[in-house]
């Protein structure tokens, strides 16, 4: 055997040189968790700050026993815990969709166990849970996952923990196995199951802690917790192949890009690309909503641009960047949509045997009149996609709705019927997957250490119904721990109202959408795009943070700084 192939061998199953060296990178780990030289569990204080929502008394009586343990209030990190609890048995599990850094959570939580702990992983998030399929997580397999991409040490899914019988399994489960902590990372609908596992598990004395992850960037709580992990790796993935296509444009001079974006109902996502980018024109779905922008509305003032840029500036070329719920926020398309969830709830059991034409039958029939013709004029891949099943926390599946083409064939006829002499000629993307699982940046592996630390601080401390939380990025690193309860609201959901964590949107009022909104004229009129290249793990832009964090908290640069 050559060398060389000797070579190409020994780099499969995770082992490229960009692998094996990412191992090796030194976590930036904030000051607190070092006070006494090595890495330490700290102890917390409440702090005098009290969490409510506009739903708080119902919340307050239904989750009784974490709330007056909680108080609502948020917890500080003082300093090393000299006295940790020893002997606990700590389970951890992802939920949800992957978001890079959930590795080094596992890590950041092994560490702060230490040898006197024991951790465990559950297979297959909260199905794994329901089933007890635990295993011991060794130093070994951490050193392995430090600083990788994906969930697949443990793997994932989005089972809702919600009926008596699964819950008294969890307990039988945990109690077997002698499980005293449980730590639950995932995003909004994960942690509302962490807040509703924390009081169910009270008696039993089994901790539950939450660590806030989605690359949707909807899980945010102010400066106490700015963003969640996986929004920095999944908008830096997107970045340098939105600035790549961006690049492409004027080379080839004959494309519009119409580009969708993971990222869910908020638009976090496509306005942090769109500011690392600048692209023509990004779509924000809450700026439809709050301008009440139909359909129509938002295809003519895109067929104006690729007008104008075309007969203006002789640009017949550009980049439109679509966030993926846009959909949900079109007003007459929201109408349908909520009429469409609470029929689909109420018929169920008669449209389980349907394929799909009956199933469009069958809605349309049931439809009040103005959403049967809505739903009738839009295109079968339209339609085929609202019908998909809703996920098990009652989330339309947004990332399966193709808007880009929908788009695209609306703005194509408008073109037309405006100016017939406007070439258009498109292509259509959908970059979602591409940003979930990739190696997480410097920023997203040290953030998720950090946050498993804090979980594992937490734990050892002897809380429970609490999130971890890092703030302060441009300060050194504050730890912080909000309570859960502090968090939940009740909402309508597949025709209940259920107590859950609000998604947080992106706010018209905010200084990066001020930012966004005071450029995104002469993006619109002539090309001013950049291309920011690939996430760096060492080198000139290792450290920057979100854009969106930065400016809406006020930093005076792009750095984090632990
Ligand atoms: P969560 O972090 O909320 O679990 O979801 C992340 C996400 O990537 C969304 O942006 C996207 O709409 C969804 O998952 C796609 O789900 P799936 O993995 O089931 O296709």
């Amino acid at each position: 055997m050559s060398k060389l192939i000797k070579k190409l061998d020994d780099m499969e199953i995770n082992n490229s040189l960009f692998e094996i060296a990412i191992r090796k990178l030194e976590v930036p780990v904030v000051k607190i968790f070092k006070a006494s030289g090595a890495i330490k569990p700290v102890t917390f204080k409440q702090e005098d700050q009290t969490l409510d929502t506009k739903d708080s008394d119902a919340v307050k009586r239904a989750f009784y026993k974490t709330c007056e343990k909680t108080s609502n209030k948020v917890l500080r990190a003082m300093g090393t815990n000299n006295n940790p609890a020893k002997g606990m048995k700590v389970a951890v599990l992802f939920s949800g969709g992957p978001a890079a850094g959930g590795h080094n959570v596992i890590c950041g939580l092994k560490q702060a166990l230490g040898s006197e702990n024991t951790l465990l992983g559950v297979k297959a998030g909260p199905k794994g849970l329901l089933a007890g399929n635990f295993f011991e997580i060794t130093d070994s397999g951490v050193e392995r996952i430090l600083n990788t991409g994906g969930f697949d040490f443990l793997g994932s899914d989005r089972t809702k923990i919600k009926t008596s019988a699964q819950f008294d399994q969890v307990r039988t489960h945990c109690k077997k196995n002698n499980i005293n902590g449980l730590v639950v990372i995932g995003g909004d609908d994960s942690n509302t199951n962490a807040a509703v596992l924390a009081e169910f598990l009270y008696d039993d004395k089994i901790q539950v802690i939450g660590v806030p992850k989605t690359i949707d960037g909807d899980l945010q709580v102010g400066d106490l917790m700015p963003v969640s992990f996986g929004f920095d790796t999944a908008t830096k993935i997107y970045s340098e192949l939105v600035g790549n296509i961006l690049q492409d444009t004027p080379s080839s001079r004959k494309y519009w890009h119409f580009i969708k974006l993971m990222g869910r109902s908020a638009s976090h996502v496509a306005l942090e690309v769109a500011l690392q980018t600048n692209p023509a024109i990004c779509l924000i779905s809450e700026e439809v909503q709050e301008k009440q922008m139909s359909l129509a509305q938002i295809v003519e003032e895109i067929s104006r641009i690729v007008i104008d840029r075309a007969k203006n500036k002789k640009i017949n070329h550009g980049v439109v960047v679509i966030p993926e719920g846009i959909i949900e926020f079109i007003p007459e398309m929201r109408r349908l949509i909520d009429e469409l969830n609470n029929d689909m709830a109420q018929y169920r059991a008669q449209m389980d045997g349907m394929n799909l034409t009956e199933k469009h039958r069958f809605v349309q029939d049931k439809l009040s009149e103005q959403n049967s013709r809505l739903y009738a004029s839009l295109p079968v891949y339209i339609q085929d996609m609202l019908m998909l099943e809703r996920d098990s926390h009652g989330n339309l599946q947004v990332s399966q709705i193709p808007t880009e083409r929908l788009l695209i064939n609306m703005v194509r006829k408008r073109i037309k019927e405006l100016d017939g002499s406007v070439p258009f000629g498109t292509n259509s993307h959908f970059f979602g997957y591409e940003g979930r699982c990739g190696a997480p940046s410097l920023f997203d592996a040290a953030f998720t250490f950090n946050l498993g630390l804090t979980a594992a601080s937490l734990i050892l401390d002897r809380h429970t119904g609490y999130m971890a939380a890092v703030s302060d990025f441009d300060k050194g690193g504050s730890i912080l721990a909000i309570p859960l309860t502090g968090l939940l609201n009740i909402e309508r959901r597949q025709g209940n109202d259920e107590m859950v964590i609000e998604k947080a949107l992106v706010t018209l009022d905010s200084p990066a959408f001020r930012y966004f909104e005071s450029r995104r004229k002469i993006w619109a009129s002539e090309d001013r795009f950049t291309s920011p290249g690939p996430r760096q793990m060492w080198g000139p832009v290792s450290n920057q943070i979100p854009m969106t964090v930065a400016l809406n908290r006020g930093y005076n640069d792009l750095n984090f700084n632990f």
